[in-house]
């Protein structure tokens, strides 16, 4: 079974012997091995524990044998551009192990805030490069805030974005309507959190965690829904979340947030009229309705725009409907 877990002061000796054998670090400039001393040893996972979430190393186990380390860095400077590298003792490779690794290691970059991952293995290393494209990483112009270290000039630059791995089921001018992903965890966690400017106006009464975000997310997947992001073209930024809530035959209840830095730019109105096409098209509705409250006149105002009316209302909420 494999085990992959966040690297504690317990696996710091197998992270010490993993880069003393020159096998393993021959293709980064370490033919004889990186011998470092345990003090030097307790500050690099002291470097690693301050950095967390933005970095990470992790500790790979095949049924209770130390297999090698993953890593990430998020450089949040430089657009989310995020480095992943992995490491197998000998003994460990040509068996799925790094492919398995590194999928998880990318998914959690992703996760917590990369746009895109890297890696630049020297040319030499035909089985890395193998295992990178396999993964999705595409062969790329290395970026100019990156330096190239004396003696590393022909690494072989490649990179997975975000975007890539989202599926886009439509789209409009400037929207991409994408399915619900683990990957923009961030994003809507940082968009529903945001008390003022999107959960309150939803509904939400606290702040969700982590975990409740992710099971949310799950459950999405699962049920398949009528539910998607929508990433800005232009930029591949996260917009927000539009979704057709109990859609039974005929008729659903409309949701849709957009994160605070996005509002007021025209998504709103733009997401929604592409979704009521895609709703009279694709899935047959005829009727659709909201529920909103009547002091977010913002949404109020941009429900009336896209054709909706009010056809019932009380003190504090009333509800809109707009036939297709
Ligand atoms: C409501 C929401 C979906 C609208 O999307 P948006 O991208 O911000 O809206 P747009 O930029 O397309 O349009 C905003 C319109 O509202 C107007 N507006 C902004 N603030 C307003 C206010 N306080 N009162 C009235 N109109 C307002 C803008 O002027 C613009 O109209 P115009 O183009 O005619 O000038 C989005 O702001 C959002 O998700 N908010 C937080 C969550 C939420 O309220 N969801 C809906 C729950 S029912």
């Amino acid at each position: 079974m494999l085990e992959i877990r966040k690297t504690s002061a317990e696996n710091i000796r197998d992270v010490q012997r993993l880069w003393a054998d020159g096998d393993v670090m021959r293709f980064v400039g370490f033919p004889e091995g990186l011998h470092k001393t345990d003090a030097e040893m307790a500050d690099w996972l002291k470097w690693i524990e301050s950095g967390r979430p933005l970095i990470e190393h992790y500790s790979i186990f095949e049924d209770g044998f130390y297999c090698g380390e993953a890593f990430y860095n998020i450089d949040t400077e430089h657009f989310g551009s995020c480095s992943l590298d992995i490491k197998l003792f000998a003994f460990a490779r040509g068996r799925g192990i790094a492919s398995k690794a590194l999928s998880f290691t990318m998914k959690e970059a992703f996760k917590n805030g990369a746009r895109s991952v890297w890696v630049d293995p020297d040319p030499a290393n035909a089985k890395a490069i193998a295992l990178y494209k396999r993964l999705g990483f595409k062969e790329k112009k290395r970026p100019e805030f990156l330096p190239l270290y004396e003696g590393f000039e022909s690494a072989v630059y490649m990179e997975v974005a975000r975007d890539d791995l989202l599926t886009t089921v439509f789209e409009s001018e400037r929207i991409r309507f994408v399915r619900l992903s683990e990957l923009l965890l961030k994003d809507y966690l940082a968009m529903v959190n945001d008390m003022e400017r999107v959960g309150s106006l939803i509904g939400r009464t606290e702040q969700i965690s982590e975990e409740q975000e992710l099971d949310w997310v799950l459950s999405k997947i699962e049920e398949n829904g009528p539910i998607f992001s929508m990433i800005e073209k232009n930029t591949g930024d996260f917009i927000g979340n539009i979704e057709y809530m109990d859609a039974h035959k005929t008729e659903a209840e409309l949701g849709i947030a957009i994160t605070a830095d996005k509002q007021d730019r025209g998504f709103g109105k733009e997401a929604i009229t592409r979704f009521l096409d895609y709703g009279a098209g694709e899935l047959g509705l005829g009727r659709v309705f909201l529920k909103a409250f009547r002091r977010n006149k913002r949404a109020i105002h941009v429900y009336e725009h896209c054709g909706f009316r009010e056809y019932k209302g009380y003190a504090k909420e009333l509800y809109m409907e707009r036939f297709l």
